[in-house]
């Protein structure tokens, strides 16, 4: 059990980081759950119809133990949430300002009730550069809650005040806490008494963390000779209908602009003679990994779904009843691909180029689940069409997915 405790002032970027922390702690099968206090502040003043504008914030203001008692009931549910049995380890990352000396040790002493001080890790985001400061501001506030139907720079003037509401009492973590600071988002770092490898594996995914919000794209390769006869498995080559795709494919970003972008593609034929393409512009840096190899069927590699369940129907229901966990004879499951696929996932949050993925229909199951925030389990099911290319942007903290058949 771990608790993780946001500090900063608004617009540092708390709320992008604490998600993107457990989206990562979710897939790695950890039961993670954010408590954002101004969720809790929002909703509690939907009932009042109360737009909160900066003063709202001010530490001399009468709503200020308001305030502070919202960000408290925050810490109760997670407390609460924390006490619930489960069968996996357990995270929680309370998501708010937590500027304070003051409120970071009522809230060290309301979390000692279900972690010791070991388990607390404080993460603060310190930024004193305006223009990140501004571009988190258009990037998450002006489709903030806070201001709807608010013409931006309204929105904007307020929200810099809020900030300077927050700047009068200020207090950096001091030394005494287990903490890692972060630096104008990930400029430069400082870890304190970090204690576990929890904490430093933490450490680790923070500073890969990509703030830029880099557009990922995701595609199955072309058809393949072993998928025309729907067999499993294999390393056949393209079909001249899979050779025409990897060229469309290439035409599609040829076009559309003149970026660096990354393609990460497999080590298996088709899939490297998809990417082959890129090859021909040096806008294209092409990596093959292994990771990214399709399912490994095992015995049943190269074998049709239809003889499968013809000559073994016990070892097909079993698999087909769940995919995520069983495989066939000496081959893969689905969860075994989230292990496989750990470092290519941590590549999606770092990396600094656009992206595209070059892979197989599992492998595409998995990635698409991952971005779109759905349980790894129900990817299973997930339609990948072949020659049709998906399109992951991150629109405030959640990705949209489009997609374009080729
Ligand atoms: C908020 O209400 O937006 C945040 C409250 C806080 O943590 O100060």
């Amino acid at each position: 059990m771990h608790i993780i405790v946001m500090v900063g002032l608004p617009g540092r970027g708390k709320s992008y980081m604490a998600m993107r922390l457990c989206r990562w702690l979710q897939w790695k099968n950890i039961d993670c759950k954010i408590f954002n206090a101004g969720d809790y502040r929002r909703k509690f003043l939907e009932k009042e119809h109360t737009f909160t504008d900066y003063s709202w914030f001010s530490p001399n203001s009468s709503t200020f133990a308001l305030k502070e008692n919202i960000a408290e009931s925050a810490l109760k549910d997670l407390i609460n949430w924390m006490k619930q049995e489960s069968s996996n380890k357990k995270v929680a990352i309370f998501d708010a300002t937590n500027s304070t000396n003051n409120r970071r040790d009522k809230i060290k002493k309301m979390l000692s009730d279900v972690v010791n001080e070991n388990q607390i890790l404080f993460v603060e985001s310190i930024c004193d550069d305006q223009s990140i400061i501004n571009s988190n501001f258009i990037e998450d506030k002006k489709n903030n809650e806070d201001y709807v139907d608010k013409p931006v720079d309204d929105a904007h003037e307020d929200f810099q005040k809020r900030i300077k509401e927050y700047e009068k009492n200020y207090e950096s973590i001091n030394d005494n806490e287990i903490y890692i600071k972060i630096y104008n988002i990930g400029k430069k770092f400082i870890m304190n008494k970090l204690s576990s490898n929890f904490q430093t594996k933490m450490a680790y995914f923070l500073m890969n963390l990509n703030k830029k919000r880099i557009t990922i794209y995701l595609t199955r390769h072309g058809q393949s000779q072993d998928q025309l006869l729907s067999k499993i498995g294999g390393n056949s080559n393209l079909t001249d209908h899979g050779k025409k795709y990897a060229d469309r494919l290439l035409n599609y970003f040829d076009l559309s602009n003149n970026e660096q972008y990354d393609i990460l593609c497999s080590d298996l034929m088709r899939a490297k003679n998809t990417a082959n393409v890129f090859r021909s512009n040096n806008k294209y840096n092409v990596e093959i990994h292994k990771e990214l190899n399709e399912i490994y069927g095992g015995e049943f590699e190269g074998m049709t779904y239809e003889q499968i369940k013809e000559k073994h129907p016990l070892i097909y229901n079993l698999r087909d009843n769940n995919k995520y966990k069983n495989s066939w004879p000496g081959g893969e499951s689905y969860y075994d691909l989230t292990v496989r696929l750990e470092p290519i996932l941590l590549r999606i949050e770092c990396n600094k180029n656009k992206l595209i993925i070059v892979a197989h229909q599992a492998i595409c199951r998995i990635f698409y689940a991952y971005l779109m925030n759905i349980d790894p389990k129900d990817c299973v099911n997930l339609e990948i069409k072949s020659h049709r290319l998906y399109e992951f942007t991150q629109e405030k903290h959640h990705r949209q997915v489009k997609w374009y058949d080729l």
